[in-house]
């Protein structure tokens, strides 16, 4: 359980142990998270691990099995829709065919009866944001994909909710509007302290635009932090392999008379560190391929041959076989030499460069 929010220092969001079953169907086990004023959090995993579940949720567009939700301290459990002080954006924008842009991003203002002059001037403000202006009199079948998204995002951002929920809004587009959208989305969240909850499967995309990472895989929450911290500190081999190229060694630990611990891997044993590993406990030793230099280091080291080498601009991927279907990823920068394919190599990282996670 989460502490109770306290009336100063309250998150923005809380998640007291909502979750969400569908009959048998278990879709989000209970789950706790507080989300602060103008965080953005991302909720980040493979299909069916319960992302749009959560965010559903917390729309109030689906009704919890179990657990509470707080925004700004109260509690909006049984708040509808339309009374929770939230935007939404989805992957298919959704806008309405028969107004145009402007008329578009105008409409949440209106159903919220503001002044004609107020409207005018909000929608000028947002079309300007998401640059636009030049295209506030079209209708959405004239403009592409890409503009609908963002008079989509303009429409939500206009009348400042409290929250704004996306889910996989950018889903949709391809991948050059997509990285391009992402600066777009950052900057309305710098421009506008908005506090954000964004769900997508693409990792690149979380890391590129979260404060925080929460990690969700059957159901559940892996993992939450920083995005820098989930990658260098994942703590199971499902992150680790989520986030970002790993290489996984899975073994068992090999308490040793001396005080030295090991993991016994099919690539060998392997130098690990730990408290309270139990002998024989199923371990796996994690490293990024570009913590792994080429060439002998002494303990941490694996041997194997050059399988694939593969060229991706700005780096040479080595894909080396260092037991049978179990293949180590190297990240060599240019300017530096190349094996040849086939050789035999050996392989070596520091021992701060690997973590240990549970398989
Ligand atoms: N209306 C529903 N009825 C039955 N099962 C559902 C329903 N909505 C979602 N689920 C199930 O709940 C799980 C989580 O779904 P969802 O939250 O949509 O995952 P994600 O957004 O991460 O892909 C999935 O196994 C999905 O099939
Ligand atoms: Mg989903």
């Amino acid at each position: 359980m989460l502490a109770k929010p306290d009336q100063a220092n309250q998150p923005k969001l809380l998640v007291d142990g909502l979750a969400k079953s569908y009959g048998p169907a278990v879709a989000l086990k209970p789950t706790h998270l507080a989300v602060e004023p103008g965080e953005f959090l991302t909720l980040l995993g493979p299909s069916g691990s319960g992302k749009t579940t959560l965010l559903q949720m917390v729309s109030g567009l689906v009704a919890p099995t179990q657990g509470r939700l707080f925004i700004d301290g109260r509690d909006e459990t049984q708040t509808p829709v339309h009374k929770r002080d939230i935007g939404l954006v989805f992957q298919h924008y959704a806008l309405f065919p028969h107004l145009t842009v402007a008329e578009n991003i105008g409409f949440p203002l209106k159903m919220r009866g503001l002044s004609s002059a107020d409207i005018q001037k909000q929608v000028a403000g947002a079309l300007e944001m998401v640059q636009l202006g030049h295209l506030a009199g079209r209708f959405p079948r004239e403009l592409s994909g890409g503009q609908q998204q963002r008079v989509a995002l303009a429409r939500c951002f206009v009348y400042k909710p409290a929250i704004i929920l996306m889910d996989e809004p950018l889903g949709a587009l391809d991948k050059k509007l997509r990285e391009h959208m992402q600066f777009e989305i950052k900057d309305l969240h710098r421009k506008t302290g908005a506090t954000i909850i964004y769900v997508t499967h693409d990792q690149e995309e979380a890391l590129a635009l979260s404060d925080r990472i929460c990690l969700m895989n059957h159901a559940r929450v892996e993992q939450i932090g920083p995005p820098h911290e989930i990658y260098a500190r994942p703590r199971t081999a499902f992150a680790a392999d989520f986030i970002g190229i790993s290489n996984i060694f899975r073994g068992r630990v090999e308490c040793g008379a001396d005080g030295a611990t090991h993991l016994a891997t099919a690539s060998g044993r392997l130098r690990i560190d730990g408290d309270n590993l139990a002998n024989d406990a199923e371990m796996a030793l994690v490293v990024r391929p570009e913590h792994i230099e080429l060439g002998s280091a002494g303990e941490n080291e694996v041997r194997g041959n050059v399988a694939e080498i593969v060229y991706a601009g700005s780096e040479t991927r080595l894909l080396v076989e260092v037991a049978a279907d179990e293949r180590v990823t190297v990240r060599v920068l240019p300017g530096k030499p190349l094996p040849k394919l086939g050789e035999n190599i050996t392989l070596s990282w520091k021992p701060e460069a690997a973590v240990l996670v549970t398989p």
